[in-house]
């Protein structure tokens, strides 16, 4: 696992973007795996920036987001539908027909998961996944105790996390308790993965993944096992880690061929 530090949150932003603008540039069509929450609200306004000013063209890329709640409609304000318009979608040229969300509002829910799975495959797979954390070390909506080789499917959210993404409900009772996740096995299969943390409320999350024991009761510690995973957190979300020196050096210090 790669781990960078940065100062704040903005160069934390900018740095994934230019990750992600390297990849769009090299592979117009690659797949994109999205994500949601509070986290990458600044990297899709970089992206957004990138677009408009430097001509980041978004035209062939495809995405699939990691997850949607069961029950909402995709104009409800709450649901990611809503979110990934409004935040990303309606300000580049993203081909509409390439962007896929799991369907929420799915009669049957068993079948839209594996449907779900099969047009992941069908495009090739994720080139890479965009990953946020939960305060217990979630990813997707995989909340603890999920399988580490989940595929797409049904979960149910804790409190904890209902409590915290109450901010884009108008009341908290209105936050769905069921959704569609892409499973960790579905994140684990992408081609590599880049997390993003900011924040003092973080650095337990962050710690465990990174430091801990891989377990089910911190689902984001599976990506001990991925390849090709990069995290990318400020000061704040790496105060817990023990080894931070060690990953400023490495990134400091980057062999030529890697920088
Ligand atoms: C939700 C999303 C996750 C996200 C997590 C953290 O549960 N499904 O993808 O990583 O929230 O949210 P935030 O970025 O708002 O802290």
């Amino acid at each position: 696992m790669e781990v960078i530090i940065q100062k704040d949150a903005e160069m934390v932003a900018k740095l994934a973007a230019n990750k992600i603008m390297k990849l769009v540039n090299q592979r117009p069509n690659c797949n994109l795996g999205l994500a949601t929450g509070t986290t990458p609200l600044k990297l899709y306004a970089e992206l957004i920036r990138c677009h408009k000013e430097l001509g980041l063209d978004f035209s062939k890329v495809s995405s699939f987001n990691l997850d949607e709640y069961v029950g909402l409609d995709s104009n409800h304000p709450g649901s990611y539908h809503c979110y990934m318009q409004e935040h990303f979608f309606k300000h580049v040229n993203m081909d509409k027909k390439k962007t896929h969300i799991p369907n929420g509002m799915a009669k049957n829910i068993p079948i839209e998961c594996e449907a779900y799975e099969a047009k992941i495959k069908a495009c090739g797979g994720i080139d890479l996944q965009i990953l946020g954390i939960g305060h217990d070390g979630h990813i997707g909506f995989n909340e603890p105790s999920s399988s580490l080789g989940s595929r797409t499917r049904i979960k149910t959210l804790t409190e904890l996390t209902r409590k915290n993404n109450a901010c884009f409900f108008k009341r908290e009772k209105e936050v769905p308790y069921h959704v569609i996740t892409m499973g960790i096995g579905t994140i684990l299969d992408s081609k590599s993965c880049l997390l993003l943390a900011f924040g003092e409320s973080k650095a337990q999350a962050i710690a465990d993944m990174i430091e801990g024991p891989v377990s089910s009761m911190v689902p984001a510690s599976a990506l001990q096992f991925h390849p090709h995973t990069t995290v990318i957190i400020d000061e704040a979300a790496a105060s817990m880690l023990k080894r931070k020196n060690y990953y400023r050096w490495v990134f400091d210090n980057l062999p030529h061929w890697q920088a």
